[in-house]
């Protein structure tokens, strides 16, 4: 059997692929950002012809480097940026639109309407969201309605809709030459538009958004003996690789974490935050502004859930300091700043750019700077922001505690932020509880790996990929309660600032 597994990670600033041996250790990367289109105020968009060419790249360039050819990879996984929407013409494999961010809020008043008129409860029940700009049902409802001759073609099944994941495999396999229009259970777990309970589309929930049942793609298995497709020999990888794990970016990190466990959660930092908890078969609905998502499906077996706190802006929020606000020259520099100071100073920021999500979801706050005084200082600015990532995460993890009563008695990390020593160790001490990073960081491919490997023999079995996560690093909380609570009390009254900015 062939030695490695090979995974494609489709995020939101960046696309990468990986390749993984049998002991879940990387073995080569290569790595391409695409360009942040950013037309107006709130709106951000991906062209989705540049993802599908910077992932031709990186595959290639990733297993030039190494020599490798088609035959040396057992499968292949796809992990990408969730919700991110793309519709495109089957026969010509021409996008009609731009893809609409996870990210981008023009669907505003599509999400608030729902929330008018009881729609909005019915896709709590059904599909485990908040009717909010963050899913994909109101992103595709934007394009059909703003976006000349989509509804026609999409009535008479030529306009088709993916995810990030679904372009991409139905481009691997052959696109205009019959690639296949397949997407996961995961992804579609944030469309809006899928029955929790089903693992189907619900003609309910698509007659909310008037989306016609023929644009969507066939729901499968994160991990898929049968396998979604084979990679064409005219692809990226030169040769046949049969494509047999696809899940949602944090859902894959999820899984790269080994959380296979009732109970067991990680928390992912990237241009967000993205924390999720293992709820098993059950599906665990959330009282405190979570969402109920699934978390991976197996081949066959039953679904496993998950609890899930997103929070929109983490990482983000240190770009900004780099590019905005230009107080520090890259993203580590933000942590040598904030070093400068022995604490915050007395401020608070709460980076509410695009309304707040998990748990407040209120797409109405904006972000706010509070407490300033005379004597403070960037380094203040700076420890504020890290300090902001590490209080969004206290308020996902005080709703989990009390939707599912667990207490997490480690948090495991992963993702870029993790690189910052300083912040890891400020959210030992707002959460009062140890901080443990993997070896392996790139959690989100590895999951693709390992759902692509599961499928096809490569790893035996979930307890197998439990061995090879290694702890590498694990920071201890130093504040005493006192200190802690006071904190997260400031932070409350910072939120509480941001909330009903927007009219
Ligand atoms: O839900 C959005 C999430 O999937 C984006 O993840 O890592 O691309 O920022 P990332």
């Amino acid at each position: 059997m062939a030695d490695f597994v090979g995974a494609i990670d489709q995020g939101t600033t960046s696309t990468r692929f990986m390749i993984f041996d049998h002991g879940g250790n990387e073995v080569g990367r290569h790595q391409l950002e695409h360009e942040q289109i950013l037309p107006q105020a709130g709106w951000v968009e991906h062209n989705p012809i540049e993802i599908w060419e910077r992932t031709v790249a990186v595959a290639r360039t990733a297993m030039g480097k190494l020599n490798l050819s088609a035959t040396d990879l057992a499968a292949l996984g796809i992990t990408n940026q969730r919700e991110t929407t793309v519709v495109w013409n089957r026969r010509t494999g021409r996008p009609y639109y731009n893809a609409i961010v996870w990210q981008d809020t023009r669907t505003d008043r599509i999400a608030s309407a729902l929330d008018r008129d009881g729609r909005g409860d019915v896709i709590r029940q059904k599909a485990g969201l908040p009717p909010a700009t963050y899913f994909s049902g109101g992103k595709i409802q934007w394009i059909l309605e703003n976006v000349d001759g989509v509804r026609e073609a999409a009535e008479a099944g030529e306009a088709i809709f993916g995810n990030t994941d679904s372009w991409l495999l139905w481009n691997l396999t052959g696109g205009v030459d019959g690639g296949v229009h397949v997407t996961d259970v995961t992804n579609a777990s944030r469309t809006m538009l899928m029955n929790l309970e089903t693992l189907q589309w619900d003609d309910e929930l698509l007659s909310f958004f008037g989306i016609p049942r023929a644009m969507l793609p066939e729901i499968r298995p994160s991990s898929e003996p049968a396998g979604y497709g084979v990679c064409r020999v005219s692809g990226p990888l030169g040769g046949e690789v049969p494509i047999t794990g696809d899940l949602g970016d944090q859902q894959a990190a999820t899984v790269g974490q080994v959380c296979f466990n009732v109970g067991e959660a990680k928390n992912t930092y990237g241009t967000g935050n993205f924390m999720l908890l293992n709820t098993g078969h059950e599906l665990v609905r959330s009282s405190n502004g979570l969402l109920t998502t699934v978390c991976y499906q197996l081949g066959e077996s039953a679904p496993v859930y998950a609890l899930e706190g997103s929070i929109a802006v983490t990482g983000s929020a240190v770009q900004w300091l780099r590019d905005q606000l230009r107080i520090i020259g890259n993203a580590a520099e933000s942590e040598s700043l904030a070093a400068q100071v022995e604490d915050n100073g007395g401020v608070y920021f709460v980076p509410a750019f695009s309304g707040l999500f998990a748990p407040y979801w209120r797409s109405d706050a904006r972000g706010a700077i509070v407490g300033l005084s005379r004597y403070n200082t960037n380094a203040h600015i700076a420890r504020a922001t890290l300090e902001s990532i590490c209080y969004q995460t206290r308020d996902v993890t005080e709703a989990m505690r009390e939707d599912s009563g667990v207490t997490l008695d480690v948090l495991k990390v992963d993702g870029g932020v993790t690189a910052n020593n300083l912040c890891m160790q400020l959210q030992a001490d707002v959460l009062g509880v140890p901080v443990s990073r993997p070896v392996v960081a790139e959690t989100t491919a590895l999951g693709a790996a390992y759902a692509a490997g599961l499928a096809v023999g490569f790893w035996k079995d979930t307890q197998e990929l439990r061995a090879n996560w290694n702890e590498s690093q694990r920071w201890q909380p130093t504040w005493d309660a006192e200190r802690r609570e006071q904190g997260y009390g400031r932070w409350k009254k910072a939120v509480e600032r941001t909330l009903g900015w927007v009219d």
